[in-house]
């Protein structure tokens, strides 16, 4: 694991959206798979994409992009659905090919078929090439909370009450925050080829501890990235205050 403690959100952006570049130029044209993640975190380094993709000529071309999550019950179209966060925030402003940018179907009637079968999409894809990921405050990754196994496959999976709440700021109150997501499982985002995790602010520091140097547990869902061999971690000061 690479620990980079950076200065602040612009500097972060940037080591990122290197990563991003190193994974395009290494695919060629045939373009790469990304994982994409939503919250606030990866929001910096997306705009550092656009920025290079509109003055600096980088390329999406060919690319595909599985997210990670979704919510349970929320159809595409809705403002707080991870489809429409990623068109917005990112890939809409780039050469992706809207229909290449996938996420599990939050409405599918089985949504237990859904989560297998967008298992077997990422692997018919050949796998994913570059995972950005965020960190929850309870060290959750995508939407394994602790307790999550560490060998999971993409499921259906209940929100903590902490979760609920800290998504609660994107929707009218928390009554509001979907109580079930379809989340990639630990076993999934750890077959990815490389791996960027990117988290500021204090209230991190404790789960980017545990992260880096904690015992690997499901009561910390991230310390299972200490057994991938090519993980990159963008941490402000804050974030990494704990660390040893
Ligand atoms: C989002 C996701 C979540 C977030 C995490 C951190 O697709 O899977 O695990 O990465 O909740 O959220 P932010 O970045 O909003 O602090």
């Amino acid at each position: 694991m690479e620990i980079h403690i950076v200065e602040d959100g612009a500097t972060g952006a940037e080591v990122v959206a290197d990563q991003f570049a190193r994974t395009l130029r290494e695919a060629g044209p045939r373009g790469a798979v990304l994982g994409l993640a939503t919250g606030s975190s990866p929001v910096p380094a997306y705009t550092e994409l656009i920025r290079r993709h509109r003055e600096e000529g980088l390329s999406f071309a060919g690319s595909r992009a599985f997210l990670l999550d979704e919510y349970v019950g929320l159809p595409a179209g809705h403002p707080q659905s991870y489809h429409h966060f990623i068109r917005e925030n990112f890939t809409s402003h780039v050469d992706i090919d809207d229909a290449a940018v996938v996420s599990p179907d939050g409405t599918a009637a089985d949504p237990v078929a859904e989560a297998a079968s967008y298992d077997r999409r990422l692997v018919e894809a050949g796998g994913v090439d570059l995972q950005i990921l965020g960190i929850g405050s309870n060290g959750h990754i995508a939407f394994n909370e602790p307790g999550s196994s560490l060998a999971s496959r993409t499921r259906v999976v209940g929100l903590t009450r902490s979760t609920i709440e800290d998504n609660s700021r994107y929707f009218a109150s928390a009554a509001d925050v979907p109580v079930r997501a379809l989340s990639q499982g630990l076993g999934t985002i750890l077959e990815a080829r490389r791996i960027v995790l990117t988290a500021t602010g204090a209230q991190k520091a404790e789960a980017v501890a545990q992260l880096a140097e904690g015992a690997i547990s499901a009561r910390w869902p991230a310390t299972v990235l200490q057994l991938h061999p090519d993980v990159v971690v963008v941490v402000d000061e804050a974030a990494a205050s704990r660390l040893e």
